[in-house]
């Protein structure tokens, strides 16, 4: 028993699968899905319980609305293979953090650390890594917070503490990523310095928007108008 206490994701009740290589079409991928899927429920339930709680006792939307996704075999298998990682499912397990991933749209920018900070009061919710690409956005012009937490799911016999990436951007954010993914997948992920420089050009247009929605409000919330 190498594996006991390691990870307790691999040490499920019959399912010692360390080793095992990876096989989408068998009953341990089967299982290890089931239990991401999981996680992705408990943080559903936990993050529309505050999005209810905002809008009842303090009357605001902090959250537009939320997205769930469990990575496809394919691009799980495309992901060990570019790290050069062997295809097992301890190394799956081990080194491959958003297999279950949600993604959280605000309205506004400083809804993100609103959420960022309940996120971090929650004694369940476990932070393992945090990226602030909202501060300091990444080179292609990509914004958005970043969150690795692990949160227990309680199955018949066993609590298995199960990783999932949490991405926190606004509606203006998510537009600029939806679109920027999909044109490069369109081109290959190869597009041509001037359009990632005219894509950078629109990722700061859109961050200049998001901070005058943050003035616009506090004058409405002022009353100024
Ligand atoms: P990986 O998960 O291996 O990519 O690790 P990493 O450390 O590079 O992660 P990072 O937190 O930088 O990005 C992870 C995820 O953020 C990606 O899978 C995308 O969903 C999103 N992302 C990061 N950079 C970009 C970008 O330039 N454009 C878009 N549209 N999405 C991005
Ligand atoms: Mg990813």
């Amino acid at each position: 028993m190498k594996d006991k206490g390691k990870n307790e994701l691999l040490q499920m009740e019959n399912f010692m699968i360390a080793s095992d290589k990876i096989n989408s079409s068998d009953e341990t991928f089967n299982k290890l899905m089931f239990v991401y899927n999981a996680a992705l429920k408990q943080l559903e339930t936990k993050i529309s319980i505050l999005e209810d709680e905002f809008k009842f006792f303090y009357g605001c939307s902090v959250i537009d609305h939320t997205k769930t996704r469990i990575k496809k075999p394919e691009s799980i298998i495309k992901k060990l293979e570019n790290k050069g990682i062997d295809l097992t499912y301890r190394s799956l397990v081990e080194n491959i953090n958003d297999v279950a991933g949600m993604r959280i749209i605000c309205p506004m920018k400083d809804d993100i650390f609103t959420i960022v900070d309940v996120l971090k009061g929650m004694p369940d919710v476990n932070i393992i890594m945090e990226k602030d690409y909202v501060t300091k956005p990444k080179k292609s012009g990509y914004a958005s917070y970043h969150m690795i937490v692990e949160v227990p799911v309680q199955l018949m016999k066993q609590v298995i503490p199960v990783k999932a990436e949490i991405q926190i951007r606004t509606l203006a954010m998510d537009f600029w990523a939806s679109l920027e993914h999909d044109l490069k997948y369109k081109t290959n992920n190869k597009i041509s310095k001037k359009v990632s420089n005219e894509l950078v050009k629109c990722a700061k247009i859109i961050n200049k928007m998001d901070n005058q929605m943050i003035t616009i409000n506090q004058e409405i919330i002022g009353g100024v108008n």
